[in-house]
């Protein structure tokens, strides 16, 4: 893998250090960044938790998740992560302990004598944010370092941030307090994908697609993230989110956002983050008169013994969306995201116009599983007949030895210690999202949507497929499009 460039010597302050995120996603990345040489070794590690729990016991359950992951641990790394890592325990509710926390951090950088920047890593839940940075703020824990020109801290926050557009906009408001914008890093994990991240490398850097990149060459864009998992005993997050909050709001918007603005200047943060959301303020969901034909939310049917309660939340919902400029002008934009489907899959499928016939030139950008981007085309069936066939073109990330890359949160945690916000979301950014999806959650609310239900492990609800028909489009995820593994000749 590529070296990163200089870091800054960084103390990260991880709120939530024993829940579900930081064991499954932020340790490993953490792990896998210090065996790959990538953290300066006098990187420091804080975990904020209101048990007693230790280091030792923190990097232990590491090395046992990676091991059932059938990876072979590197002791070394195990040995510095649970040097580099010193708990506190704390209520984060409480202002007093604070200056606890302050001590410690200042401690840790009298030890190293030289200047350590700040991070902050909220892994709460969002509920929770307001209160903790209010008091990060409060304790001059917004900027840091004593041994040098003092830095500002920064602020890296999971999704989702806010629960609706109201309470996102109190939200921002609340952390300017505290936080400079350019002080807060809004993660959204599948920005730092690496397949999301050449999706915009894609579209400058060929000629054939370029000029073919809208409404006069496309028929329809269908974005869809499946998965077979449930909601994996997360009953209090899911209960209060649901499909559409949880990746439709963030996750997929981004995507559409990615796909249909119009070139940037250049892929750095500013002009990125300005054409995100000049695009993102052209999406409109469906008006209130054809909610019903154009959105679909459903639930599979395991769920309500799952989180043991008569819950209305949806844990699938397809909508279509349009965009109104002229690029896309007349180009529906089918959304679908479920859980407890038949497969994991999420792509974007870009389906080309050819009179009278259906989908034969689609281009798809494979996110997972079997990364890669795959292209359909017609050709004459070889040999004495007159046949047409369709046949596939691929660059599949699997084939290319030199196509490893790192998981998205390590680049999260990257990118965060560069300062460079380019895979972050603004603040705009996720307004502009809370604004597209509000009127779906209004109506839904009002039950101006019928809830379905689905079996578990299937493709999903009929009324999904009856959606897409109702644009023109079949809604296709038989595996048509995707890498395969090539035979070896
Ligand atoms: C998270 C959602 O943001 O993304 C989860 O909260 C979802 O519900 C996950 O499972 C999917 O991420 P990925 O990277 O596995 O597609």
């Amino acid at each position: 893998m590529e070296a990163v460039t200089a870091l800054n010597p960084t103390i990260i302050t991880v709120f939530g250090i024993t829940g579900d995120l930081a064991s499954r996603k932020l340790l490993p990345a953490l792990y896998h960044l210090s065996k790959d040489g990538l953290l300066l070794k006098n990187t420091r590690i804080v975990g904020i938790t209101r048990s007693d729990t230790t280091s030792g016991q923190i990097i232990d359950s590491l090395a046992e998740n990676l091991e059932s992951n059938k990876i072979t641990v590197d002791q070394t790394v195990i040995s510095w992560l649970k040097e580099a890592l010193t708990m506190v325990s704390m209520d984060p509710a409480n202002h007093e302990q604070y200056s606890v926390l302050k001590t410690v951090l200042d401690g840790l950088e009298t030890e190293q004598g030289i200047c350590m920047e700040r991070i902050f890593y909220l892994a709460i839940p969002s509920t929770s944010f307001a209160t903790v940075v209010d008091r990060l703020g409060m304790k001059d824990l917004n900027t840091g370092c004593q041994h040098g020109k003092s830095k500002r801290s920064k602020l890296l926050i999971e999704k989702p941030f806010g629960y609706d557009l109201k309470s996102a906009e109190e939200l921002i408001e609340h952390l300017k307090k505290s936080f400079h914008e350019d002080q807060i890093y809004r993660i959204d994990h599948y920005l730092a994908k690496e397949t999301v991240q050449n999706i915009m490398t894609f579209r400058t850097q060929n000629a054939l697609f370029r000029q073919s990149w809208s409404n006069a060459h496309i028929s329809h864009i269908a974005i869809t993230a499946t998965e077979s998992i449930g909601i994996e005993g997360r009953v209090s997050f899911y209960e209060q989110m649901g499909a559409l909050r949880d990746l439709i709001q963030s996750h997929l918007l981004q995507l559409v956002a990615l796909t249909t603005m119009e070139e940037p200047e250049s892929l750095h943060a500013v002009d990125m983050h300005k054409a995100k959301e000049t695009l993102l303020g052209q999406i409109r969901p469906p008006s209130s008169d054809t909610m019903q034909d154009y959105s679909v939310r459903a639930q599979y049917d395991s769920y309500q013994d799952e989180v043991s309660t008569k819950s209305a939340v949806e844990t699938f919902a397809a909508i279509k969306f349009t965009i109104d400029n002229d690029r896309w002008k007349n180009v529906p934009i089918l959304i679908r995201t479920g859980k407890m489907l038949d497969q994991k899959a999420t792509e974007i499928c870009v389906v080309y116009h050819q009179e009278g016939q259906q989908d034969t030139n689609v281009l798809t950008l494979r996110l997972q599983p079997n990364e890669g981007i795959v292209l359909q085309m017609r050709i004459k069936k070889p040999g004495f007949t007159d046949e047409v066939q369709n046949v596939q073109m691929d660059f599949c990330y699997n084939e290319h030895n030199n196509a490893a890359h790192p998981d998205a949160y390590e680049r999260v945690l990257i990118d965060a210690l560069k300062g460079d916000h380019t895979l972050f979301a603004t603040s705009e950014e996720v307004r502009a999202c809370w604004r597209i999806t509000q009127p779906i959650l209004d109506a839904w609310e009002a039950n101006k949507t019928p809830l379905h239900t689905y079996e578990n492990g299937s493709e999903g609800p009929i009324e999904a497929s009856k959606l897409a028909e109702r644009c023109g489009i079949i809604w296709d995820l038989s595996g048509n499009h995707i890498c395969r593994v090539h035979p070896t000749t």
